[in-house]
């Protein structure tokens, strides 16, 4: 959208935005689409070109804006990466976004980038499974330890006698994957500043409050608003949104932590190809409509779900009630419940497999945000890595079924649901 001065484009809307901006169709023969560059390489015009953009790439020197840097080679920078970060950024609200090849390279990548031997982090569980394994395991042996305090609206008190000199983040996932609890943000940002506070210069502290908004966002909630200094995605999700494609996304507004993140993910090659940026710009244009539609069919779903006498409990953002501690929190981060609801059963991993085996419009399926409904078990499926005491922790009992909505028609998951309870 060259036509627009940067004040103009900055009085647009996400949505409009996700249509043209960061693309120039005159640099593409005038496509009104961005082709996919299907490139590994760019030619410089002169060696002098290819020795600046290296320094620059390297931090050397004074770098231009990052757009203007000069393209080298795919795993460094590439237009439809470009593109599709460009695109992401204006949605959080965030300076700059780097893509990732999956949600799992870009929180692995963001922690490795951020944190050294010896460094702590405190977690609110439960998280999704495999950053909960990351998390466990892995950082654990390159030193990183984490202590787990539970998501929710008392996190923050439990989380302040677990600081010490070394803890480096707290990372949360609000709503947490996959009970939905609800943790503030802000209140983590003001711990983490009154205990490491930044020094004069510096936009961030020594503790950093890394939030992964896949659960959420962009659409109905962004994080860095209230607070967080990193952003993270599982892109294959909402933003991908049709179960085609894997890929994430990190986000901030510090160029320490930029530069940082774009350097690992330059040293460790977890960059998404061409084509699965082009992709995933290709669902950013119907992003809000879709994640609208599937928060309208979801709002129906747990409307039917509550008081059924085949379900315990219903989690669903959409049901918090004023009073509870978790509306505020919601009031304050969330502008919509979206379309993910967990629900406790009466009995355990019996009748939520037979629940799951007789559902016949969802899809027995993990992941989430997709224009089709999944239904899955946690305990056995996304979260099966925890140990039975992590799962205790975390909320991930034998009974809980977690629903993702997509944009049928939501007489039709209500009919599916109604059918499949009857076997539970
Ligand atoms: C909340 C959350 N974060 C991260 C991930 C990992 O994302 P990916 O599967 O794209 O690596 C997932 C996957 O389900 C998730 O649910």
């Amino acid at each position: 959208m060259t036509k627009l001065t940067d004040s103009e484009a900055a009085r647009l809307h996400p949505e409009t935005l996700a249509l043209s901006h960061g693309f120039d169709p005159w640099l593409s023969e005038g496509a009104v689409k961005p082709p996919v560059f299907l490139t590994s390489t760019f030619a410089f015009k002169c060696a002098e070109d290819g020795k600046r953009f290296f320094a620059w790439a390297h931090g050397e020197g004074t770098p231009p804006p990052r757009r203007e840097m000069g393209l080298i080679y795919s795993r460094i920078n590439n237009p439809n990466l470009e593109i599709f970060e460009d695109r992401v950024a204006v949605w959080e609200g965030m300076k700059d976004a780097y893509s990732f090849s999956s949600g799992m390279a870009a929180i692995a990548t963001t922690l490795l980038a951020t944190h050294g031997p010896g460094d702590e982090m405190i977690v609110c569980a439960p998280v999704y499974g495999g950053t909960d394994s990351l998390i466990h395991h892995f950082l654990k042996r390159l030193g990183i330890t984490a202590q787990f305090v539970p998501a929710g609206p008392d996190a923050p008190a439990l989380a302040e006698p677990l600081i010490t000199p070394r803890t480096r983040s707290i990372f949360i996932e609000s709503p947490a994957n996959p009970n939905n609890r609800l943790t503030d943000i802000g209140r983590m940002k003001e711990l983490a500043q009154r205990h490491a506070p930044p020094a004069a210069g510096q936009a961030t502290g020594r503790i950093l409050v890394i939030v992964d908004n896949t659960m959420a966002g962009p659409v109905f909630a962004q994080p860095a608003k209230v607070g967080a200094d990193i952003v993270l995605y599982s892109a294959t999700k909402f933003i991908g949104g049709h179960s085609d494609v894997v890929g994430g996304v990190a986000l901030a507004n510090d160029d320490v932590l930029l530069t940082a993140i774009a350097q690992h993910r330059a040293m460790l090659g977890g960059m998404p190809n061409p084509y699965t940026a082009w992709l995933l710009t290709r669902s950013l244009e119907t992003l809000k409509i879709r994640a609208e539609q599937q928060q309208r069919n979801a709002q129906q779903v747990a409307a039917f779900l509550v008081g059924h006498p085949k379900v315990r409990e219903v989690l669903y953002l959409g049901l918090l009630q004023p009073g509870h501690p978790e509306h505020a929190i919601y009031q304050k981060q969330h502008t919509g419940p979206g379309s993910l609801i967990s629900l406790h059963l009466r009995g355990g991993e019996k009748e939520a497999f037979a629940f799951l085996d007789h559902l016949k419009v969802f899809h027995l399926a993990v992941s989430l945000g997709s224009t089709e409904s999944l239904a899955q078990h946690p305990a056995t499926m996304t979260h099966s890595g925890l140990t039975p005491e992590d799962k205790r922790f975390g909320g991930v009992t034998d009974d809980l079924v977690r629903l993702s909505i997509g944009i049928e028609n939501a007489e039709d998951l209500i009919w599916d649901l109604k059918q499949a309870l009857e076997h539970a």
